[in-house]
């Protein structure tokens, strides 16, 4: 069973797509053409160009973020609480409906 998630472009317009469990949210981006998620190192957790939003309430289901991804987010810009890399965002089953906002870019 695919798992749906939404995305949020900064216009506020929604894009709904799917991917299975065990993908991450950048590879549901990727794979399905979503603008605005660049994913540079390909998930490599180096980059930062997956960062997105991530709402209420899956945030707060999300797993923890691991010592790189912690790390990385300092050096965002546009960093909120509710930060994260997309590529370190796995699809569960619970996740499905997973809403995420993607930051203005100024590369798109
Ligand atoms: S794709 Fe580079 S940090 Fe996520």
């Amino acid at each position: 069973m695919p798992v749906k998630v939404t995305f949020i472009h900064p216009d506020g317009s929604r894009e709904a797509q799917f991917a299975p469990v065990g993908d991450s949210v950048m590879d549901c981006a990727l794979d399905n053409g979503v603008a605005g998620i660049a994913a540079q190192c390909g998930g490599g957790c180096t980059c930062s160009t997956c960062h997105c939003y991530v709402e209420s309430p899956w945030f707060e289901i999300l797993s923890p973020q691991i010592e790189d991804e912690r790390e990385l987010l300092t050096y965002v810009e546009d960093r909120k609480d509710n930060s994260r890399l997309t590529c370190q965002i796995f699809l569960t089953e619970e996740l499905d409906g997973i809403e995420v906002r993607i930051p203005p870019r100024d590369w798109t």
